[in-house]
């Protein structure tokens, strides 16, 4: 591993897949994941946390398919001090040339004593244990002392110093419930440096939780205290307050590079603002408006005061443009009405030359996506050229054909009452109900005809677009059988992308109770 050859290189490790998703409600498929990675891996980062493999056979899988696509980004997978996860993380990214297993275990006292029920030397003994059986699948080998922010500093130094010892070439030191302040977090570092005599024979990461809005001025102090690799995720998602953020601490070393003696990431600050929206679409978490960095007002200026000022000069009240992180004012917004011109220059603006793909193939598959999803978004396109199976052509098991509704105020006398025509594999049948409200009682049609009875447990609606043309966009999140489904639909008519939305959720629980009625089938073949 080369990565440390240029002292002042910062770099950057994507968590967003592993700590980011798991604090989603629903978890990713692979290929949302993977299309999330190939974002990340365009962005520049320098690790990408893949998932952690010994969690599910998704997870494993996606670990395997993302690994084996990455073209710069190191893959990672986390194992816990387990030998069983080691082997699954092993097994999982051996796909790729080069990889990375991260081991964890707790060092703080009450994690150890209350959570683990251990005692300080068996953890040692575990990390020690863990990180050597981990070198033998990899020479890039990262360990993190879970909870460091409240581990007793002598015993933090005796973990790193030995983890260093068993081969460790990364010594991650998470404040994991966000509860640290930069100068104590800096002095955390500091100390490590001080008193760890072979530290440097590893690289010291820092991942930081933001409980208490600290998480980017946690890492921007370790940093300055001589740690090289920060943890964060696209959005800040993550585990409650979430992660670090990405794009913070991107564009923090960059903008401020000077007063932080010449630090530097490997980040294309241009691809922040694409990469943003693709994790906040795919992951169904709105960027919140006010978000530094990619959140819609984070260029607005409202006050009088401000706008003149910025009129007559921008660096008034800027410290950066919306342009040095990728915002464009030409959103391309492609429906079925596009042409293929439209297509051509969207597929220019996202890097690829015509002569690296088939325009006709690309349209018709782009005319059938556009006809099922309304609206269709550059990372969709993208998608198109990245991906050999053709989502665009598995059949949907539950389309709508008809839809009617009569409503007129709830209050004032007038009963909702919806009449839905659906399709079911290859029966068609139409179901009458009234509701609380117009979306209510096409949601009671949708729920006879399809025979999924789900809870909604959430309910958005956004307009998508600006002016006669803005596309209703509603997103639903399910509950169904303790597991969350997520599903958006689009139209012109808010109540026909109400019913869209969930008929959607309604398909990927189909897709899913299929994959686990084939597991089944294949678990008792197994065992016979
Ligand atoms: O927050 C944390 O401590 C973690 C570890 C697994 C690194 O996510
Ligand atoms: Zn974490």
């Amino acid at each position: 591993m080369s990565f440390s050859k240029d002292p002042n290189r910062v770099l950057i490790f994507d968590t967003t897949l592993r700590d980011g998703e798991q604090a989603l409600p629903q978890s990713l498929s692979t290929k949302q994941k993977l299309q999330i990675a190939m974002a990340l891996d365009q962005l520049g980062v320098d690790v990408i946390e893949t998932g952690f493999p010994i969690s599910s056979e998704g997870d494993f899988k996606s670990v395997q398919t993302i690994s084996r696509e990455l073209k710069h980004a190191i893959p990672c997978g986390l194992a816990r001090c387990v030998p069983k996860d080691i082997d699954a993380c092993g097994e999982a990214l051996k796909v790729a040339e080069q990889f990375r297993i991260h081991t964890f275990i707790a060092t703080s006292d009450i994690h150890v004593h209350d959570k683990l029920r251990k005692t300080q030397d068996d953890i040692l003994e575990m990390a020690v244990r863990s990180v050597k059986q981990a070198r033998n699948y990899t020479d890039d080998v990262e360990f993190s002392c879970e909870d460091a922010g409240r581990t007793p500093i002598d015993y933090l130094c005796r973990m790193v110093e030995n983890a260093i010892k068993a081969g460790a070439t990364t010594i991650n030191i998470p404040d994991t419930v966000g509860y640290t302040v930069p100068e104590e977090f800096g002095g955390i570092i500091q100390t490590l440096f001080n008193r760890v005599p072979n530290i440097d024979q590893a690289v010291i990461s820092v991942h930081c939780h933001n409980d208490l809005g600290m998480a980017t001025a946690n890492s921007i102090t370790a940093i300055q205290h001589g740690a090289r690799q920060i943890e964060c995720c696209v959005n800040g998602l993550g585990e409650r307050a979430g992660n670090c953020s990405l794009e913070e601490v991107a564009m923090a070393i960059k903008l401020r590079q000077q007063h932080l003696n010449g630090l530097h990431t490997g980040i294309v600050a241009q691809n922040i603002a694409r990469t943003s929206a693709l994790v906040a679409k795919i992951c169904n978490e709105p960027v919140p408006p006010h978000k530094a960095i990619v959140g819609s007002n984070a260029f607005a200026h409202s006050s009088g005061i401000h706008q003149d000022g910025v009129l007559k000069n921008r660096e008034t009240y800027e410290i950066l443009t919306p342009q040095s992180v990728g915002f464009t004012d030409n959103t391309m917004r492609m429906t079925a009405r596009s042409g293929r011109h439209m297509i051509k220059a969207c597929l220019t603006q996202l890097g690829y030359p015509e002569d690296s793909y088939d325009l006709n193939e690309i349209y018709s598959r782009f005319l059938k996506l556009a006809d099922r999803k309304g609206q269709v978004f550059d990372y969709d396109l993208e998608a198109l050229l990245f991906f050999q199976k053709r989502d665009e052509d598995v059949e949907n098991y539950f389309e709508l054909e008809t839809l009617n509704v009569m409503s007129g105020g709830i209050n004032h006398g007038a009963i909702p009452t919806a009449s839905v025509r659906l399709r079911a594999g290859k029966r068609t049948r139409t179901e009458s109900c009234t509701g609380n409200g117009p979306v209510d009682a096409v949601y009671n049609c949708i729920s006879r005809l399809t025979g999924i009875r789900c809870k909604l447990t959430s309910y958005t609606i956004n307009a998508n677009g600006s002016g006669m043309d803005a596309l209703g966009e509603v997103n639903v999140n399910v509950d169904y059988n303790g597991r969350t489904f997520h599903g958006m639909g689009m139209s012109t008519d808010v109540i026909e992308a109400s019913a869209l939305a969930l008929i959607n959720a309604c398909n990927i629980i189909e897709r899913a109770r299929l994959i686990d009625k084939e597991r089944k089938q294949e678990h008792s073949m197994q065992s016979k």
